[in-house]
């Protein structure tokens, strides 16, 4: 039933910050065959808005999770071979373009997060609000499930875990409830985590901060998806696919998140000429440029229309030149000129 697929995805997830995306990569995709990476295709709301507004443009979508791929594929169908759909983690976005045949890319979108559609259904346990298996996999074809690392990791891993990723006060508490239920028999649902997560912390605590399972969820699905590690690789790795004159967006929707697109980024924007040189050498000027002044945030109108956008922080730059040898992380390889 492709049009209810269609239908599906579109009104699945609303797409944030939508327009500002498209006003920020539109001088880097001005020219016939520019190429745009959307590293978290999710429901293909962003592809679809580029895809419409730069009818020259091709995009490639890479998603870690097949049903994503499979709604947005639907979605996107009619754009023909303009769209293609990758499943893949973004921090292989040079594997994916070596595969194609890509050089390198003029765009680079980053939406980071989970999508509604990944919220809504249910029996993949991300949220707290229903009951489910303690899942939380993008990839729900591979790696460990929350109630692994809840079963087998020990106390002091699952309260550093909480505290670093949910910046949970009561870490310690959960973490030792988390070993003493476990003790009895193993942890299969979230219902029986957010019980756990609602006993561990004091009352008066409980009164502030959303539900109280907020932090501890938030932290488990970074952990279940090695969110951050593979983030700190794929900021770098898709500067890298850029050419000289591409365009990166990034939207993150926690500080953690934020904090290495905002480092990648200054790191790339920074001379690397030591500060008493009287005249900066030209191996030494910055590769990025930042396109936006610091953090943008939604504004009332955008969250009235789209209460995802709550927390967005959305930061853009644009590639000045190659990475020079001595600027660039070891970790990430060069992509052939
Ligand atoms: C917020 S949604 C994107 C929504 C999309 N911009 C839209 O308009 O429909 C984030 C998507 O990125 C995917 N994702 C998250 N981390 C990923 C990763 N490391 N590699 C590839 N995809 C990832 C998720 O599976 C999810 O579908």
């Amino acid at each position: 039933m492709p049009e209810q697929a269609t239908d599906d995805a579109a009104s699945r997830h609303v797409p944030v910050l939508l327009a500002r995306c498209l006003e920020l990569l539109a001088p880097a995709l001005a020219e016939p065959g520019s190429v745009m990476v959307d590293s978290t295709l999710g429901m293909g709301g962003h592809t679809e808005g580029v895809l419409r507004a730069f009818p020259h443009v091709r995009v490639v979508g890479l998603d870690r999770d097949p049903q994503a791929l499979e709604l947005a594929g639907r979605r996107l169908a009619p754009f023909g071979d303009r769209f293609t759909p990758v499943h893949a983690i973004y921090d292989e976005i040079g594997d994916v373009l070596d595969d194609l045949g890509i050089g390198h890319v003029q765009g680079v979108l980053m939406d980071l997060g989970v999508s509604s559609l990944q919220l809504d259904e249910v029996e993949r346990g991300f949220s707290y609000a229903k009951d489910a298996p303690l899942d939380m996999r993008m990839d729900s074809t591979t790696g460990q499930t929350a109630a692994d690392v809840l079963n087998t990791y020990d106390q002091r891993a699952i309260a550093r875990i909480l505290r670093e990723y949910g910046e949970e006060r009561f870490a310690p508490r959960i973490a030792r409830a988390v070993v003493a239920a476990r003790a009895v028999r193993p942890l299969t649902r979230t219902a029986e985590l957010v019980d756990l997560v609602r006993a561990s912390i004091p009352a008066v605590a409980r009164q502030t901060g959303g539900h109280p399972a907020k932090r501890t969820f938030q932290a488990l699905r970074i952990e279940v998806n090695g969110e951050l590690e593979v983030l700190e690789r794929a900021v770098p790795a898709s500067i890298e696919a850029l050419a000289v004159g591409g365009r990166i967006v990034v939207e993150a929707y926690q500080s953690l998140e934020d904090r290495i697109v905002k480092r990648a980024f200054a790191a790339g924007a920074t001379s690397s000429a030591p500060p008493d040189l009287p005249v900066e050498p030209a191996t030494h000027t910055p590769y990025l440029r930042l396109v936006t002044r610091g953090a943008e945030e939604a504004d009332a109108e955008e969250l009235a229309r789209n209460p995802r956008s709550q927390s967005v922080r959305l930061r853009a730059a644009e590639r000045l030149r190659p990475t020079p040898d001595h600027m660039r992380d070891r970790k990430t390889p060069r992509r052939a000129a």
